[in-house]
């Protein structure tokens, strides 16, 4: 794929969420979500780091979209969110959002 074709993927990452989820935006999104499990648990369990697997996608990229513009004050994902394009938290979103919430345990 050429760079040509590259940006116009970029352009139309903004409309991505009107649509259902493709397996590539969430292969993406896996791939990003490298970063994430060195905090954040991807089998569901809260280990002092909430949990973030099935949320909703929409409220899962609000919420980062809440520390990328530092709503939110944690300095932390503020730091994390700063370094992703909108596409990148959509993928994110997106994969965890496949993940099944952990079965409540009491
Ligand atoms: C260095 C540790 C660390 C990394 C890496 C990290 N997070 Fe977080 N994340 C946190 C902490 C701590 C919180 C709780 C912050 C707060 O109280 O607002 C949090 C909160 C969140 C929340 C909100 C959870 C809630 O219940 O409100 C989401 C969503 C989230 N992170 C997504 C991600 C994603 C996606 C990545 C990878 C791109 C990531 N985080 C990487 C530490 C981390």
């Amino acid at each position: 794929m050429g760079l040509r074709c590259t940006t116009v993927a970029l352009a139309l990452g903004a409309l991505r969420l009107a649509t259902p989820a493709s397996a590539a935006d969430k292969a993406y999104g896996q791939y990003l979500s490298s970063e994430c499990v060195t905090c954040h648990r991807d089998d569901g369990q809260d280990n002092g780091i909430p949990s973030i697997v099935g949320w909703p996608a929409d409220q899962f990229l609000a919420v980062l979209m809440s520390y990328k513009v530092k709503d939110r004050p944690n300095p932390v994902m503020q730091a994390i969110t700063g370094r992703l394009s909108l596409q990148d938290m959509e993928a994110l979103a997106l994969y965890y959002n496949s993940l099944p919430k952990k079965i409540a345990d009491d």
